[in-house]
């Protein structure tokens, strides 16, 4: 029995999505532990591209269960599409479970989210404007009428609840924010269309788990997001509003820190990031276009351009750590192929003192600077090569210094985006098997 954490070690689109599909092969079930359809994850088997939002990126593999865990927000209308496309690409969701403890998302949270950013002006999060941190908002306040999966069940609960936490969005709307208020029928008639779709796929997520841990199945969680999009540790205000680390998996699931037998940690060979928010690597210039173009760096979600920059090891050091992390999967190592030299950030500088992990007071961290060590470059293409013999000597020299800068050895390196295009190494079968 092994349960693994999958969870991105930088500001999301590391490639969890990938990494997730790939070892599900050897799961029993996949569970989504935060977030909501905020996540873009892409799989891609045999040139057929799938991008998923909610569902566990586990769904390839028949037989594999698939949780939304307790600590996801889920719209309900977006997951019916979900449903609706993979199951027209001929991919079975009959195991599909939904918790009946994550919290919902209305359609009054997702026109909340656009007017919380118009609100914020010149300080905008740039969030994808789905409705998540509304949706957490509600869930935090509290309120005897937030609305869970639970609640979706009973029609008349429903209803009651739908309508007094509408009244209370109704006065921000036209008191707070100048945005059109909604009527209770064009919250609630969208949603209740869809619950029958969904009802009988609700379930005690954390009854459910533990029955399938007694007996005997392997765990992989999958986290979205990344560590520094995390509402603590991240780079506040300009976070998510969940916990993408490897702790948000006990939290969502109801188990202890030692039922989590394993950490892969997902990075890009580089640094992206979607929305505002400090960067220190940040290369907005020809260097930043070329990656951009090369990796494809535009959001899963909301098809924004990425913002990219340089592979930052402190931000590894540092998310290694918050994390636990055995191993990484370092994705879209290919994307650096036509590169002379790739620099690669080994630690910062702030005013003068030189620092090994990101500090966590933000106002320090924005007069951050980087300090590059130039590694030189490979020139020439990996995405045929399946061994770490056949990876050129600086390609396997990159990958060895990241793994020494981050103090965690890489065991995964993706070469393309295609399941297959991945290189296995022995510091993986060692997490693995721990
Ligand atoms: P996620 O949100 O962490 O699941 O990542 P996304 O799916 O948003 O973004 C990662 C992108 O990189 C997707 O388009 C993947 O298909 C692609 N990808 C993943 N691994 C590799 C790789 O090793 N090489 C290349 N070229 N693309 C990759
Ligand atoms: P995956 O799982 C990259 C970013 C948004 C914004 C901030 C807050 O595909 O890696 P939110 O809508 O969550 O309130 O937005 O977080 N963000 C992501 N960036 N990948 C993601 O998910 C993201 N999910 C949210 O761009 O800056
Ligand atoms: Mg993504």
């Amino acid at each position: 029995m092994s349960n693994t954490v999958v969870v991105g070690l930088q500001w999301g689109d590391e490639g969890k999505g990938k990494v997730t599909d790939l070892l599900a092969q050897r799961a029993d079930v996949v569970v989504r532990y935060q977030g909501g359809n905020n996540a873009g994850h892409t799989v891609v088997v045999g040139g057929q591209t799938l991008k998923l939002h909610l569902i566990p990126s586990g769904v390839l593999h028949p037989g594999v269960l698939c949780l939304m865990g307790d600590g996801m927000v889920v719209d309900p209308l977006v997951l019916c599409r979900e449903i609706d496309d993979l199951e027209a690409n001929g991919i079975s969701t009959a195991e599909l479970r939904i918790s009946g403890n994550a919290h919902v998302i209305m359609p009054y949270h997702i026109r909340m989210d656009e007017a919380q950013e118009r609100a914020r002006g010149a300080a905008k999060i740039g969030t994808t404007q789905r409705g998540i941190g509304p949706a957490y908002c509600d869930k935090t306040a509290r309120l005897p009428h937030s609305i869970r999966v639970w609640d979706l069940l009973d029609r008349e609960r429903l209803t009651e609840r739908a309508q007094a936490q509408l009244e209370l969005k109704n006065q921000c709307f036209r008191h707070l924010f100048d945005a059109e208020p909604m009527t209770l029928e064009e919250v609630i008639e969208p949603v209740l269309a869809v619950v029958p779709r969904i009802a009988d796929r609700v379930v005690d997520g954390r009854a459910l788990l533990y029955r399938k841990l007694d007996e005997g199945a392997d765990i992989l969680f999958e986290g979205a997001q990344g560590t520094f999009l995390d509402l603590d540790h991240g780079t506040y205000p300009h976070v998510t509003s969940s916990h993408p680390i490897s702790a948000g998996a006990c939290v969502s699931a109801g188990l202890g820190p030692g039922a989590i037998d394993c950490v892969i940690g997902v990075a890009k060979a580089y640094t992206t990031r979607v929305g505002a928010g400090v960067f220190v690597t940040e290369q907005d210039n020809e260097y930043g276009n070329t990656i951009r173009e090369r990796g494809h760096e535009y959001g899963t979600t909301t098809g924004r351009p990425r913002r990219c920059g340089w592979l930052d090891c402190v931000v590894l050091r540092t998310a290694a750590r918050i994390n636990g992390t055995h191993a990484i999967a370092l994705t879209l190592l290919d994307v650096l192929d036509t590169f002379a030299s790739v620099p690669v950030c080994v630690a910062y500088d702030l005013d003068g003192e030189r620092l090994e992990y990101v500090p966590s007071n933000q106002e320090d961290l924005g007069r951050c600077r980087p300090v590059y060590e130039e590694l030189a470059g490979w020139q020439q293409p990996i995405g045929a090569c399946r061994t770490w013999e056949e990876l050129p000597d600086n390609a396997r020299r990159y990958i060895d210094r990241v793994g020494g800068l981050a103090g965690v050895p890489v065991g995964l390196v993706g070469v393309g985006a295609d399941r297959d295009q991945t290189i296995s190494l022995p510091a993986f079968e060692r997490a693995r098997g721990r």
